[in-house]
Parts: C-alpha cells; sequence; structure tokens
C-alpha cells in the first residue's frame, strides 16, 4: 500500500526548518495571540498531550502542525513549567519519521512510574497515524520515554500495538495509561467497522505488552444519556472525590435541545469503573464545557499539590478561525483544577495564575441599568464578579468596546445563562451557532469568574459548575466590562490584568532535537 503523499504531509526537520523559520517569523505579532494561554509559534496547535509531573516539573506536550493552519503532519511540540502558568518557549518533542508514524505523531497521555530504585520514568504513549491513498487508514500505539534533561525518545520496542484490532476501522488512537493494582490498563478511543464509536481496553503486566481485553461498556442509567456517535476519541479515566471519571470526546453526536452543538463536544461520566469486567456504570452525565471551542481534554494528577488539572484544546472540529488568515490557529485553556460537587464535574482555573497578577481594578456598587465595571482594561485578564440579589433578566458585556462584545446573559426568570458570540464584530463557525445556552437554576447570588486572552475567553460559574469556553476576535486590543441589569442588583469586582507567562518568541533551529529525517521542503499554502 502507498502512502498519502498529500502535500501537508511534510515533517519538520533540518531540510525543511529554513521553510518554517521564515514561517514563524511571517506570522505577525497579533493582538488576537493569548499570552498566558499556550499557542503555537506558526501553524495549528490542536490537543494537549502527554500532560505530567515529572523530575520537578510540569511537562506538557501538544498536536503541532508547524507548516500551516491545515490538519497535516501532526508532531509533538513540548513545553515545561515549574507552576502551571509560566511555561517555556516550545521544543520539538517527537516528529513522524518512522515507518510506524509515517503521517503523524497523534495524541497520548503520560504515565510516570517510580522504579524498584526509586528512580521515576516518563513514558509517553502515543498513537503512530498512518494514511494509505484511496482513503485506507491504519493505526499503531506506540510509547516514549522523556528522560530528565527533557529528551523525548522513542522505544526501540515500537509499535506495542502494530496495527487495529479486527472489526475495528482504521480509527483507533489516544492511549490513556494506568494502574489497576499490579496489571496496567490502556484506554483507545475507537471506532468499530460498522462506524460506532467506543472504548477499547487492552491489559498488560509491564506497560509495554499489550493485549486486547474488549470494549467498555458504558452502561446509562437513562436512556435520554445514551451518546451514540462515529468514533469516540482522546478517552481519560480518573478517580476523584471517591468517584470514578471517565471523559471522552464524541464524534457525530446529534444536538440534543441546547445539548451538543458544537461540531465535536467532550462529555464526562461520573460513575463505577470494573477493570476487570469492562464495565462503566454511569450515574452522572454531563457536557464538560459548554461553550463553542472544547475538545481533546486531557488531565493528570501526579504532582505535589495532588489536584486533578485539565488541559484541553480551546478548539473544535473544522471551523475556520479568523486568526488562519495570521497562518496560526487555536490554543490550549488555561489550567483547570477539578473538583466533585453535588455531583457535578467542577472547573477552575489553578490558584497559581494569582502569581500572574498585574494592574488591579476592583469595585462595588448597586443598581439597574448600565454600568462599567472597568473601562479601558487590556484583554489579558481575570475578572471575578459576585452578584447578588439576581432577579429577570442580567447581561455582562465583555470586550465591549462601541462596536462589539461578547454578552454573557443571564435570565433568572427562566434559569438559563446564555453565552452569545453574534455581538463580536468577527464573526465565525455561524452555522453551528452564535448562541450556547444552558438551563441553570439561577440563584440569588452568582458567581462569575473570567479569563480573557487575546482571543479566548473562559468563563465560570458558581466556582465553575458551568464552564464556558469561547475563541473571540475583538477589533481592540482593550475593551471594558459592562454590567446591564434590568432589576436592582448588588455588584462587587476584582479585575486583574495577568502578566505575559508564556513564550511564543519565535523558536530557534536548537528547539529541534529531531533532525535525522530529510523530506522534500514544501509548504502547505
Ligand atoms: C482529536 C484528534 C485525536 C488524534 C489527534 C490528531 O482532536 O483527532 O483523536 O489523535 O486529534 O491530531
Amino acid at each position: 500500500m502507498k502512502l498519502l503523499s498529500d502535500p501537508k504531509y511534510v515533517a519538520l526537520t533540518k531540510a525543511t526548518w529554513s521553510i518554517f523559520d521564515e514561517y514563524q517569523h511571517e506570522v505577525a505579532s497579533s493582538h488576537w495571540r493569548p499570552r498566558y494561554h499556550i499557542s503555537p509559534v506558526a501553524g495549528l496547535l490542536n490537543d494537549p498531550n502527554g500532560f505530567c509531573f515529572f523530575n520537578n516539573e510540569y511537562h506538557l506536550f501538544y498536536q503541532w502542525y508547524p507548516f500551516g493552519i491545515a490538519h497535516g503532519m501532526k508532531h509533538w511540540a513540548h513545553v515545561k513549567s515549574d507552576d502551571l502558568v509560566n511555561w517555556s518557549s516550545p521544543t520539538l518533542a517527537m516528529t513522524p519519521d518512522t515507518a510506524y508514524d509515517a503521517r503523524g505523531v497523534y495524541s497520548g497521555a503520560a504515565y510516570c512510574v517510580t522504579q524498584e530504585n526509586g528512580e521515576q520514568e516518563c513514558l509517553l504513549y502515543f498513537t503512530g497515524n498512518l494514511k494509505y491513498e484511496n482513503d485506507i487508514r491504519d493505526a499503531t500505539q506506540c510509547v516514549a520515554t522523556l528522560s530528565k534533561d527533557g529528551v523525548v525518545t522513542k522505544s526501540d520496542k515500537n509499535p506495542l500495538i502494530p496495527a487495529v484490532p479486527a472489526g475495528y476501522s482504521g480509527h483507533v488512537r489516544d492511549p490513556k495509561v494506568f494502574a489497576v493494582g499490579n496489571e496496567y490498563r490502556m484506554l483507545l478511543g475507537a471506532q468499530t467497522e460498522q462506524e460506532k464509536g467506543c472504548v477499547l481496553v487492552y491489559r498488560s503486566d509491564d506497560a509495554m505488552a499489550w493485549e486486547l481485553m474488549g470494549e467498555l461498556d458504558v452502561r446509562f442509567t437513562n436512556d435520554d444519556d445514551i451518546i451514540g456517535g462515529y468514533m469516540w476519541e482522546c478517552p481519560d479515566f480518573f478517580e476523584l472525590d471517591g468517584r470514578d471519571v471517565l471523559v471522552f470526546s464524541p464524534q457525530g453526536v446529534a444536538p440534543q435541545g441546547e445539548r451538543f452543538r458544537n461540531e465535536f463536544n467532550v462529555v464526562y461520566c461520573l460513575g463505577r469503573a470494573d477493570w476487570r469486567t469492562l464495565t462503566f456504570d454511569v450515574e452522572v452525565m454531563q457536557e464538560l464545557d459548554r461553550g463553542f471551542d472544547f475538545y481533546a481534554a486531557q488531565t493528570m494528577d501526579n504532582h505535589p499539590f495532588g489536584e486533578r488539572i485539565l488541559s484541553a484544546w480551546a478548539g473544535c472540529g473544522d471551523p475556520d478561525y479568523p486568526s488562519d488568515r495570521e497562518g496560526w490557529s487555536n490554543c490550549l485553556t488555561f489550567p483547570r483544577a477539578l473538583t466533585i460537587q453535588d455531583n457535578q464535574l467542577c472547573q477552575r482555573p489553578v490558584d497559581a495564575i494569582q502569581a500572574l497578577y498585574a494592574e488591579h481594578q476592583q469595585g462595588e456598587g448597586m443598581g439597574s441599568g448600565m454600568k462599567a465595571l472597568a473601562a479601558d482594561i487590556l484583554n489579558r485578564y481575570r475578572f471575578t464578579l459576585t452578584l447578588d440579589g439576581v432577579q429577570r433578566l442580567t447581561t455582562l458585556s465583555l470586550l465591549a468596546t462601541a462596536h462589539e462584545s461578547l454578552d454573557l446573559i443571564i435570565d433568572a426568570d427562566e434559569n438559563r445563562i446564555t453565552l452569545d458570540r453574534s455581538g463580536m464584530s468577527s464573526r465565525f463557525a455561524k452555522q453551528w451557532g452564535e448562541q450556547r445556552s444552558v438551563f441553570y437554576p439561577v440563584g440569588e447570588t452568582l458567581e462569575i469568574d473570567v479569563l480573557i486572552d487575546g482571543s479566548i475567553a473562559e468563563i465560570f460559574i458558581d466556582g465553575g459548575r458551568l464552564a464556558f469556553t469561547a475563541r473571540v476576535f475583538p477589533q481592540s486590543p482593550r475593551s471594558q466590562i459592562e454590567l446591564h441589569s434590568t432589576s436592582n442588583i448588588h455588584y462587587r469586582f476584582n479585575a486583574f490584568e495577568i502578566s505575559p507567562s508564556v513564550n511564543t518568541a519565535p523558536i530557534t533551529a536548537e528547539a529541534l532535537v529531531q533532525l535525522d529525517l530529510h523530506t522534500e521542503p514544501t509548504r502547505e499554502s
């Protein structure tokens, strides 16, 4: 079989460095560029990968196509941090340069083990993507190690799983490995030959040799919750506050009322897993984020604070984003700490963000009509607002100027919270709708926590019981925050400008660690 030779399947190597270097310098320094969220120096970023704490540092990798805004040849880029908020300049961790990953080093997760001699080892599982002519695909499951000095080396035992199992299409990927007693399990997102999405489970005694156990039977108690879909991607599993949590990204789920409005969405299930019988009894199923741009979430907790931290791609499937014109696409969400409260997974920005607080405005008052809460603020802030006496209709307008605003509409009569980005002048992805609306029991008091960074808004309601992620592309780098209320309301707010903490400067040739493959230079146009 002949590998597909589309121009977008070119790897970043010594031979292609000069093309990339010219391109990354062309990518204008734009006010849409996030400065405390991770985004690519050029090209397209998608899923977070290999998120872990190893050798006293946080490591985060991401899917990266360096030569354009297409979903082309995927590499793993690597950033490091001491505190989850200040991130290093990216380096190239893995290039698709072997026969088993020749059309992309696809997503996966980290597993850190402490060996008998007390040494820690960090294993990075990933999928080798293979795409042949005539729409034929295959996938291999592989591993690499991360050394203490940050070098990623693919194992010479690869591929650990050399092909997709019988009965499944070529879409089997995104390994997540964890221990169950003395054994290991690997979860894979998969599609059956009948185009049904599912999670496949493999077992191993040494985390290297794997045998297929079967499909995870995700048993929904409530018929309305049966998710369906033609492919489930990026499974994650963890225990939190005494509950088992399964997270995955199903594709092909039809909208149901206000739910599943994005092209692709992420769901979490709280319940009970049995890794012997391969069942997951679902007690609660929800979308993880109710905004527009949130996908391929993954979590880690092997760090000194022990909290479960989530990172996700603040993007989704096919939408064209306005920054595509500038030659870069997408960013990751800000790291979020997870808890479970009242049967719900709650998310909030990690507390370490406080280390980045700069200029501060605050205020408190009471009234109805329009109030400018923070005027002429740089679009790089955290804004927290407590509302008391919430009744009727209250709108928080973010990124507001005379020409546009991003509106969070709180309807206390209808118990509904809506995020509306139709008021922004740069409109996109309209075919999936410009509002996301959620039924929510609006109390007298409401807590709103907002992160804005260039072209991303993350909004958390009531300690993160509800989260909305949205890409937004404001005209101006500064704006104001407005509160509009039809009834008398008490408000108290804090607005902190956030210091830049992610290095978005062009990378150097030394950031490429794997330079051995020589491919004909081309750049996707
Ligand atoms: C999810 C995904 C994964 C795959 C990766 C490829 O966004 O499609 O399933 O491994 O992206 O970039």
